[in-house]
């Protein structure tokens, strides 16, 4: 098996994007502490960054708390009762206690445990016990602080520098134009999650789902025979695009897999969830996907820099969150989002994607821990990259780009 060879795609991406060159990659941004904190300061500290969904504060007072470790954050995003998200320091104007600690909930005000200061939903101040004991109080100027917010397609973002050089549109650039902005994100969905703790830099676990040249390999198990065929043993992918800080790419599907007796029962009650297709199913995918229109596409993933990816398998999506804890320490989360079930048969093909899908991620998630403690060891100083792991030396590019600004 090492020694497969394919020439499906030629080397045709160092082609394409000859800025990102074909050298060494340094393993010194993966273990290094100082890195790391220029990366907390001038990266996730400037960047727009990811934390729900408009599904998640659907009506007025919905809220919930996301943590951002690395810029020791939390941030309250709540819907007000005129109908608008907005994001805020999840800190008591008194004395700093956290404010909101359920992760989410509704409520028309809340409530410190510490001295009872009452906030609004618009970050108003609103109550203060024992108030003609304190000097001076304006009360209008003790709201919680507010965090620039805003969303894309439901996706809702933050941004930790009180004034970002660029707005959420601007930052997004490119991306927001692409096809990634026909897929039906708003349709009703049944979302389901995990979240796991790793001992590993952030960048091993978005690296491990950036290629696929590890799938016949890591995936032996599970879905090799899904995304690979005779003419494309080692899953080339269809396309890959860079836009700026963003990239997507297009993962081939094996058309002439033969599904066991369970798959073909999942595919039987809801074609569009399962991962093998044919011609007459391909042409009911949602907009949105399959961006080189070809009859062996799999799905498809984009990255949204920093820290997530969002990937469409026809009719069912999910979203990776690679939250950084510490230079060797990630908070990963998967949030799936199936369309709503309309009876037992595609309920069952639900529970039959979760568990193919669980099986998946343990195997990506096999590599990472084992990936950082060889880089820590600093024998191996530099990765050496093929053309289909172009997107590692990208984001590599990207993330010194920002840890070198001024
Ligand atoms: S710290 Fe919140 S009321 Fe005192
Ligand atoms: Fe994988």
């Amino acid at each position: 098996m090492a020694t497969l060879t394919t020439a499906a795609n030629g080397k045709r991406w160092a082609t394409k994007y000859p800025e990102i060159g074909t050298g060494p990659v340094p393993t010194e941004p993966y273990i290094s502490s100082d890195y790391f904190q220029r990366e907390r300061e001038r990266l996730f500290r400037r960047a727009w960054l990811y934390v729900g969904r408009v599904e998640d504060v659907a009506q007025a007072g919905d809220y919930f708390v996301k943590e951002i470790e690395v810029c020791d954050a939390s941030i309250l995003v709540v819907r007000g009762r005129d109908g608008v998200v907005r994001g805020f320091h999840n800190i008591c104007t008194h004395r700093c206690n956290k404010l909101v600690w359920d992760p989410c909930g509704t409520s028309r005000s809340f409530s410190c445990r510490f001295h009872g200061w009452t906030f609004k939903p618009d970050g108003r101040l609103t109550g203060v016990p024992d108030e003609g004991q304190f000097y001076d109080l304006k009360k209008s100027e003790l709201g919680l602080r507010p965090v620039p917010l805003d969303s894309w397609k439901g996706f809702i973002f933050v941004n930790l520098d009180q004034n970002p050089k660029e707005s959420l549109a601007e930052y997004l650039g490119q991306l927001k134009n692409e096809l990634i902005g026909q897929y039906p994100f708003d349709r009703p969905t049944d979302c389901w999650s995990w979240k796991v703790d790793l001992q590993c830099n952030w960048k091993v676990t978005l690296d491990a789902f950036s290629e696929a040249y590890h799938a016949p390999f890591v995936h032996r198990q599970t879905v090799k025979s899904v995304v690979t065929d005779r003419g494309n043993p080692l899953a080339h992918p269809l396309a890959i695009r860079i836009y700026g800080r963003h990239y997507m790419y297009s993962i081939p599907g094996n058309p002439y897999h033969k599904p066991g007796p369970i798959a073909q029962l999942a595919y039987r009650y809801a074609p569009l969830m399962t991962r093998f297709r044919d011609v007459e199913i391909m042409k009911r995918l949602p907009p949105g996907v399959n961006p080189t229109g070809s009859d062996k596409w799999g799905f498809d993933t984009y990255h949204i820099f920093p820290n997530i990816l969002v990937s469409m398998f026809g009719e069912w999506w999910h979203i990776h969150h690679f939250q950084p804890l510490g230079v060797d320490r990630t908070r990963w989360e998967l949030r799936v989002f199936f369309p709503k079930a309309e009876n037992a048969g595609q309920r069952f093909t639900q529970e039959y994607t979760k568990c193919l899908l669980q099986d998946n991620m343990l195997e990506d998630l096999s590599t990472v821990e084992g990936s950082q403690r060889g880089m820590a060891s600093r024998v191996v100083t530099h990765f050496t990259l093929q053309d289909q792991e172009i997107l590692i030396r990208h984001n590599q590019k990207i993330v010194e780009e920002f840890v070198n600004a001024q």
